[in-house]
């Protein structure tokens, strides 16, 4: 969602604030602001549109002080312009304050604001009320009047805020949305997330919910609410800002489908012994824990959901657990039955997304424990859960996942079995067989990247199509869903995907001849029945293109054309397909001119609700 930057040092904090913020534009945003304190005197720029905008605004400028505090926005409550962009001023013009996530009680705040303390509001956001409030409560200390400020205020949100009167320091505070800080050589610093510390440092302090921070040029201090100063060790991050950048590919996101087979190697190679035999010395569960698991709840949000579909089917194939896998944000609300005795499984990249972390939490509550693969490390998700199994994706930075979906797979395809070999549900012999087939994905992975020409042809033949839809059988439907929310959101073609078998029961009334399919059909035993299924779908004239494995004959006779994986196993397929679809999703939206890796109107984490 938003992004946030701050810097207090002793160079430029344009260049510092700016700088963080690029790093940040993955998060996708739609204007950017910045504050800077000079001289008793705020410093204010904003834009609409991109942060080139700003940059060419304030370039020319002497605009630029040592402290400030700056801003992307991903609108929630009012249009992306000039006016709500942040930072947000209180009324007397001496605070500053930007802030991610949103503020449910706004209205209420803002009505008593206007008529009981006569405040002229200048935007239409949520975020200004904060200002607004923090500006009615300075007595001469802004850590004072932002506590109490925070008491008023309800929902999920992280802010960072600056004042005239005190020009050496940031004051920032988070609940529920993602803050993080760190000391370097050229200062303190703060922001939302760590690509945009990582030039700098990659040491970095985690901030807890409830915690305010300041920052000033040789200091970063935390406090609890009762203003307790907390003594926090920094969090060293494995990955540097090489990761983060993208290193000549012309899109994050197809350096990140390339990335692939080598974080998938390094995903396996952590959970795998000498002999080759799983060692989850990570996954903390005694035996009798596992034992005692009697059903599992999978929860996470879009594509992350995807993955806990197909875990689903190991679950339950190699551990012998009933399986249900919820959206998060149906899950927290449902009053889902949980006890001691149920596993809930959160799948989430980022760690921070709101309706996953309020789920986890909602489990808690009702007894259950918590299991979560996730990519960021000590991301709230990752710190509140019982056990975490981190994939080793390293950042993700386009918007479209598809490095991290890939590697949460491999860590369901290793917990179903570590699972299974615990309750004896799966012998060792199954278990090596697939551990087997598991170490040859990065290489089929390769050879379907090695096929991106072919790929490039059908994205050629087809990226004018306004109606492309999926469909599959067994895992083949979860990697249909997934192919198609990657279309999607990054070509913005009409697309659904569906149980073949459901097909007939309603959803075959829509085929007409400018219709594509992609049928998936790589589950043998379901193999007959696809075809059934794609035969229907012919006789009703529409196009489809087969996605299939290696040597099979058969397809090619009845899909009007076909894309062949590497042979392999089943249960490996779908970690195999999803490439040739992210490619093929990639080069169509390339073709129709999109914004690849900031899809119009998406963000990377959704820290909001
Ligand atoms: C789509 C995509 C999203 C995320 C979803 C959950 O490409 O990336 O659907 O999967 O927003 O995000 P995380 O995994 O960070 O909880």
């Amino acid at each position: 969602m938003c992004g946030i930057v701050g810097y207090a040092g002793s160079g430029s904090a344009k260049k510092m604030i700016l700088s963080g913020l690029k790093s940040l534009e993955y998060r996708g945003y739609d204007s950017a602001g910045i504050a800077l304190v000079r001289r008793g005197k705020l410093l204010v720029r904003k834009e609409s549109g991109k942060l080139e905008a700003l940059e060419a605004k304030v370039g020319s400028e002497s605009f630029d002080a040592s402290i400030g505090i700056g801003h992307t926005r991903w609108a929630t409550h009012g249009a992306p312009t000039r006016e709500n962009a942040h930072p947000h001023l209180s009324q007397d013009g001496r605070i500053a304050v930007v802030h991610n996530g949103i503020i449910e009680n706004y209205m209420e705040l803002k009505q008593d604001l206007i008529e009981n303390h006569g405040v002229l509001f200048l935007s239409e956001t949520d975020s200004e009320v904060i200002a607004q409030l923090i500006g009615l409560y300075y007595e001469g200390d802004l850590v004072a009047a932002i506590r109490r400020a925070v008491k008023e205020l309800r929902g999920a949100y992280a802010i960072a805020a600056v004042c005239t009167e005190e020009p050496e320091r940031i004051v920032a505070f988070r609940r529920d949305a993602p803050m993080i800080a760190a000391l370097c050589e050229e200062g303190g610093l703060i922001a939302s997330d760590i690509p945009a510390l990582l030039k700098y440092t990659r040491d970095i302090y985690l901030i807890e919910n409830g915690e305010i921070v300041v920052v000033t040029r040789d200091a970063v201090q935390i406090f609890d609410e009762e203003m307790t100063r907390m003594h926090r060790t920094r969090t060293h991050i494995a990955w540097d800002i090489a990761a983060a950048e993208k290193r000549g590919y012309e899109h994050f996101m197809m350096k990140e489908i390339c990335e692939q087979p080598g974080v998938i190697r390094e995903t396996l190679l952590q959970r795998l012994d000498d002999k080759g035999e799983l060692a989850l010395d990570d996954l903390a569960f005694t035996k009798a824990e596992i034992g005692a698991i009697e059903h599992v709840y999978i929860v996470a949000c879009g594509t992350a959901n995807h993955a806990g579909r197909v875990g689903k089917q190991l679950l339950e194939r190699y551990a012998g657990i009933p399986v249900e896998v919820e959206l998060s944000s149906e899950f927290r609300y449902r009053n889902p039955i949980v006890n001691g005795r149920t596993l809930v499984l959160c799948i989430s990249q980022s760690g921070e997304t709101s309706d996953t972390l309020e789920a986890l939490r909602e489990a808690k509550k009702r007894g259950a424990r918590v299991l979560s693969i996730v990519n960021v490390e000590g991301s709230s998700v990752a710190r509140e859960s019982d056990f975490v199994f981190y994939t080793s994706a390293g950042p993700e930075i386009a918007v479209a996942s598809t490095k991290a979906y890939t590697t949460q797979l491999v860590s369901l395809y290793l917990i179903a079995l570590h699972f299974g070999r615990i309750r004896g549900t799966v012998t060792r012999a199954e278990s090596g067989r697939l551990i087997q087939e598991l170490k040859r994905a990065p290489e089929m992975i390769e050879a379907v990247i090695g096929k991106e020409a072919e790929i490039k042809a059908f994205a050629k033949k087809h990226y004018k199509k306004e109606k492309i839809y999926y469909v599959g059988r067994g895992s083949d439907v979860a990697s249909a869903e997934e192919a198609s929310l990657k279309l999607k959101e990054i070509s913005y073609i009409n697309s659904f995907a569906i149980a073949a078998g459901e097909l007939k029961h309603g959803t075959i009334a829509l085929i007409t001849r400018d219709v594509l399919f992609f049928a998936l059909a790589t589950q043998s035993y379901l193999y007959d029945k696809m075809l059934s299924n794609i035969e229907e779908m012919k006789a009703r004239q529409a196009q489809i293109i087969a996605v299939a494995k290696e040597g099979d004959m058969r397809i090619a006779e009845a899909a009007d054309e076909v894309f062949f994986i590497p042979d392999c196993a089943d249960e490996i397929a779908p970690i195999v397909e999803i490439v040739f679809f992210q490619l093929f999703a990639y080069h169509v939206a390339k073709l129709r001119g999109r914004d690849i890796d900031q899809p119009r109107n998406l963000a990377k984490s959704v820290t909001v609700e």
